[in-house]
């Protein structure tokens, strides 16, 4: 007899099999007891029938709490009542695991209880079928990237720069020195697309920003791909297209999942179509007063701007050359204009605001030696960055995904909590 996954089951209809198990939810009457089973690859249903498995075997089964562990042995049949289209006639049950008081029932809990439980909590179909998606995406990462030629080269986490201001750094000892957690590894990709050509990293990511918005982690996830000898035109180009591609795939590989969270699959679709649209900073400022939200030049975009300006379109859309004054040191000047640099925010639909920011880098070194002087930084501390420079500097480009962002939209959930396995969050470190 095979030991299989619950995922594995229609290869196995009409066999007998064991399967490693918890029990999530049953119901019985006299004589038939339906227990609700998953075993991490997928849910399904077990069927206990008392004339077929004896006295014993079914006031067993009756007796199961919720969250025990227990091989179970029986056959594999088809259901077409249920989604997942197939169920196990239960022989016999061997309990590994008992639990008393599970602390997460079928009822409605808060959400502060649920990430109280969160070790618990992902065991619950739906974070289940969110992170189901989490690792698709990181899985069609490598695939997009790999296909289109990029190396992975890994930036440090310990750190002791501040690519995207100071105002939100982790601060930690380095033994006689003061360190950063990386805040991003774009300056790192920048050195490694000078030597590999085409590179992305994918990596944790802190923000010390005391911001308590759906939008906002404390420790997430980044994917910056970082591209020499690219224009910014190009860059967008590989950014749609790689939004695309990860639509795309969840499309493809994730249908049970976005069943689970009731994601229409329609609007997805239309994601998928590039390329996106694309509008200027000064133009989007127009579109916000033209439509009664009160922006003037300058200003950063929070939440209701964003929300705004990508519901004027049913795709993704680029916000292109924002103000200086409100982007980090490194951001190409514009070649015509000083009071903008070369840059774009990718803005989600659907209220989910932006997902991806890049840009062009600068290449001069005298520029940027002055850039970061008036950052405030310690031009020390960049010197190998401004080598750079020295070195033979190139045009190049690149952009930061924040997976966690990405993975909002795509599940079509309201916080961005949800779609990591242990959120950090301005108030939370537990578990
Ligand atoms: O716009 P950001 O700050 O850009 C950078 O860090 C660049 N160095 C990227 C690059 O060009 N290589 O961050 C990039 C993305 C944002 O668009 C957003 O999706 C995500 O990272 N992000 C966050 N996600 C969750 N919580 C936070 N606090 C985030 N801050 C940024
Ligand atoms: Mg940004």
């Amino acid at each position: 007899m095979e030991t299989i996954n619950i995922i594995d089951a229609p290869k196995h209809v009409n066999e007998t099999v064991k399967i490693g198990v918890w029990l999530t939810d049953k119901r019985s009457s006299g004589k038939i007891a339906f227990l609700q089973l998953r075993d991490g690859t997928a849910f399904f249903q077990g069927v206990v029938l008392k004339n077929i498995v004896g006295e014993d075997v079914f006031d067993e089964a009756k007796h199961l709490r919720q969250e025990s562990s227990f091989w179970i042995t029986g056959e594999i049949h088809e259901d077409t009542r249920s989604k997942f289209g197939y169920e196990i006639q239960v022989q016999s049950i061997e309990l590994i695991g008992t639990s008393e008081e599970y602390p997460i029932t079928p009822k409605d809990h808060g959400i502060d209880f649920l990430l109280d439980h969160r070790h618990l909590w992902l065991r619950s179909s739906r974070p289940h079928a969110i992170l189901t998606i989490r690792n698709e995406v990181i899985r069609a990462t490598y695939e997009f990237f790999n296909k289109e030629g990029f190396t992975k080269i890994d930036a440090p986490i310990l750190t002791g720069n501040a690519p995207e201001g100071t105002t939100d750094l982790f601060h930690t000892e380095y033994f006689d020195h003061d360190a950063y957690l990386s805040q991003s590894g774009q300056l790192y990709e920048e050195a490694g697309a000078l030597a590999f050509n085409k590179v992305f990293s994918f990596g944790p990511t802190f923000r010390a920003e005391k911001s308590k918005t759906r939008r906002h982690l404390i420790e997430f996830w980044m994917i910056e791909p970082e591209m020499a000898f690219m224009h910014q035109e190009e860059s967008l180009e590989v950014q749609e297209n790689y939004v695309a591609f990860l639509v795309q795939n969840v499309i493809d590989h994730c249908a049970s999942s976005l069943e689970i969270l009731n994601r229409d699959v329609e609007l997805l679709k239309k994601y998928t179509k590039t390329p996106y649209p694309r509008i200027s900073y000064d133009e989007a400022i127009e579109m916000l007063n033209k439509g009664g939200i009160p922006a003037k030049w300058g200003d950063d975009f929070g939440s209701p701007e964003e929300t705004y300006l990508a519901d004027q379109f049913e795709q993704p859309v680029f916000i292109l050359n924002y103000p200086k004054a409100i982007k980090p040191f490194y951001m190409k000047p514009h070649p015509t204009r000083d009071d903008v640099v070369i840059c774009a925010d990718l803005l989600a639909p659907e209220g989910y605001g932006e997902i991806i920011g890049g840009s062009e880098r600068a290449v001069d070194y005298d520029y940027l030696l002055q850039q970061i002087k008036s950052a405030g930084l310690n031009p020390a501390d960049y010197e190998w960055y401004l080598d750079l420079r020295k070195y033979g500097s190139v045009p190049h480009s690149g952009f930061g995904l924040g997976l966690e962002r990405f993975l909002t939209w795509v599940t079509g959930e309201d916080h961005v909590r949800e779609t990591i396995p242990f959120p950090r969050l301005l108030n939370r470190i537990y578990p």
